[in-house]
This record gives C-alpha cells, sequence and structure tokens, in this order.
C-alpha cells in the first residue's frame, strides 16, 4: 500500500490582519471612513439586516447595476457576492472596487468555468448567448446578452423569433423563462445550491400549516416548487409582491432569508415565514453572502483592499452584453 501524500496545492499566503477592538462603533467607522474615502456601499439583500441597513443602496442584481453604472462616487464597496461587484467594476473600470470578503463567490458562477463554457458554445454557433448575470467576467465576455431574474423574460423577448438561444448558467431560471415567453433554448445545467434545496414536499406541509399565506419563489428553484407558487419573482419583485398585496397578511417565501428584513421593514406587521430547505437547516442562508461581515467592510473601507480586478481585455469584451441589458432595463 503506497504511503505517498497526494499532492495538494500549496495554500496562498494572506497576512493576518489584526484584530479588530470589538469595543469600535463600527457602524460610525464605516460612514466615516465611507465620506473620507467618497465611496458608495452597495449591498444585495441576501447580507445580513445591519449590512443592507448601512448600505447607500440595497437592491437586487438589476438595481445594484444600474446604480453602479450611475454613481460619481470614487469607490464601491460591494456587499453581495462576487460577479455582482465584478459587474460594478466592469462598467467602472476606472473607479476602485471593493468587496469585505472576495471569497463570496457564487454556486452557478463557480460551475461555469469560461473554458469548457467555450468549448460547449462551440456545438451552437448559429445561436444567440443569454446569461444570467450570476456568471464571471470571463463568460460574460463570451455572451451577447446578459440578463437578470427580474429581466430574464423581457432579454429574451428581445431576441428576434428566428434566432436560436443558448441560456446559462441557471437552468431552473432558463426553463421558467422558456415557459413564460413560449421560446426553446439550450440550457447549461446549473443550479443554485441554495434554491434548489427547497422541495415542494416541504412547501406542501408549510402551506397546509398556513392555508391563508401566498407562497412566493424565486425562479432559482425547482419547477416542481415554482408549479405550487403563488407568484415568481426577482428578490425585488418578491419585496414588492409582499409590500403591495395588503389583502395578504402571510407569505411563504422559498428564497435565501435576507429578503425578509426589508419585507418586514417596509411592512411593519406582515408575517413571512421562510420555507425550510432540505439540508437540515431551519433557514436558508447563502453561505457566500454570509461570507461578508460588518468587521470586513470596514477593514475594506479603511484598507481599500481586497480590490476586485479584471482583466482590461475582458472588461471590454464583457462591457457590451453587460450594456445591452442595461439598456433594455
Ligand atoms: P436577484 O437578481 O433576484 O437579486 O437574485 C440574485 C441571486 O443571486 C439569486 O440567488
Ligand atoms: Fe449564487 Fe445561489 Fe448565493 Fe444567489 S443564492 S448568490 S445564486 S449561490
Amino acid at each position: 500500500m503506497s504511503t505517498a501524500v497526494p499532492k495538494m496545492p500549496l495554500p496562498v499566503h494572506i497576512p493576518d490582519r489584526e484584530p479588530i477592538d470589538p469595543t469600535l462603533d463600527l457602524e460610525a467607522e464605516i460612514v466615516r471612513l465611507k465620506e473620507e474615502r467618497n465611496a458608495i456601499i452597495l449591498s444585495h439583500y441576501y447580507q445580513d439586516g445591519e449590512m443592507q441597513d448601512i448600505a447607500d443602496f440595497v437592491g437586487d442584481s438589476l438595481g445594484l447595476s444600474q446604480q453602479a453604472k450611475g454613481t460619481d462616487a470614487d469607490v464601491i464597496a460591494f456587499c453581495g457576492v462576487h460577479f455582482m461587484a465584478e459587474t460594478a467594476k466592469i462598467l467602472n473600470m476606472g473607479k476602485t472596487v471593493v468587496m469585505p470578503d472576495t471569497d463570496a463567490g457564487c454556486s452557478l458562477a463557480d460551475r461555469c468555468p469560461p473554458d469548457v463554457f467555450a468549448e460547449w458554445l462551440e456545438q451552437y454557433p448559429d445561436h444567440v448567448v443569454v446569461s444570467y448575470i450570476n456568471t464571471s467576467a470571463a463568460i460574460k465576455a463570451l455572451s451577447d446578452i446578459i440578463c437578470t431574474s427580474t429581466n430574464a423574460v423581457r432579454v429574451v423577448e428581445s431576441i428576434p423569433e428566428d434566432k436560436k438561444i443558448v441560456f446559462a448558467p441557471d437552468r431552473h431560471l432558463g426553463r421558467w423563462v422558456m415557459r413564460q415567453t413560449g421560446r426553446d433554448m439550450v440550457l447549461w445545467p446549473g443550479f443554485c445550491v441554495v434554491h434548489e434545496q427547497f422541495t415542494a414536499r416541504k412547501l406542501l406541509k408549510l402551506k397546509r400549516q398556513y392555508p391563508d399565506a401566498h407562497l412566493i419563489a424565486h425562479p432559482e428553484c425547482e419547477q416542481s416548487v415554482l408549479d405550487m407558487a403563488d407568484y415568481i419573482g426577482s428578490t425585488n419583485q418578491l419585496i414588492n409582491y409582499v409590500v403591495k398585496t395588503t389583502d395578504v397578511g402571510e407569505f411563504i417565501v422559498a428564497t435565501e432569508m435576507g429578503v425578509m428584513h426589508q419585507m418586514r421593514k417596509q411592512r411593519p406587521g406582515v408575517k413571512v415565514i421562510g420555507a425550510e430547505p432540505d439540508s437540515g437547516c431551519e433557514c436558508a442562508v447563502c453561505p457566500y453572502m454570509r461570507l461578508n461581515t460588518m468587521e470586513k467592510l470596514y477593514l475594506a473601507l479603511r484598507d481599500l483592499q481586497p480590490e476586485i480586478t479584471v482583466p482590461q481585455d475582458i472588461a471590454e469584451r464583457a462591457l457590451l452584453p453587460v450594456e445591452r441589458m442595461l439598456a433594455l432595463g
């Protein structure tokens, strides 16, 4: 029997930063540094409540991209996952974009490697390539147009009927868009590790427990879950649905639990019940988003590190499909 130790890549040396004084008023320091740096803090709805509350803008992937495009700040501090901050950088190559933790990736983006994607695309040379914003800059550079869950239907409907379409990387969102538009599309077989954990079986139990509640779901959920939903939409659309559907008092929410912070904030007294994932956890959290903390946001603004960088040639190629999406709104 061989006793050879399998070869592992050497760990990258990341120098330790000094510990933060736990008595420091982090909120006040973040606000002070933000002004000193002429920075804007952008936060996704899946971030912890205190990170949403300190942000200048909190939104979904589309809203965050629109804000990033329009900002005159010198620094963008992005509380979200890597592809979101990278999109902000593509739109602002002259600005500094920092993230609390650059390890905050995304299962969809990580499972769509550009070399494999490029090879896969060779089978579909005459197809329009529509990529979800949850992709790396290199995938965006290989795409014709980007979409988010808010505008995916609009983006696909903008493509002439006689054109064939490839959609990547979320197969559930892709299938849902096919059903909304009646368009056939070739789907990359990606999925989100958070949304795939909701099951129709568990949701049925919750629906029995709360018979008056509306079930609302993100289109990254499996079709069996979407088939049960009273409403399907992006994070922003789900929040708006809860705020505007005032004749309903209870909602079962099948997406990451961070959205419930805004639902409760914008409609005090509403009962929002987080759908339980099938993992044994009681609530659905995106493990990547939750790598960002207030401490790391403070350090990012203080040190302007870790910074998001995108090679110039990739950024230039990725910008066009992102701009095409933003033009559609
Ligand atoms: P939204 O664009 O709806 O905010 O979704 C982003 C996301 O990562 C969903 O998992
Ligand atoms: Fe990616 Fe899923 Fe997290 Fe959204 S919830 S950022 S799709 S891993």
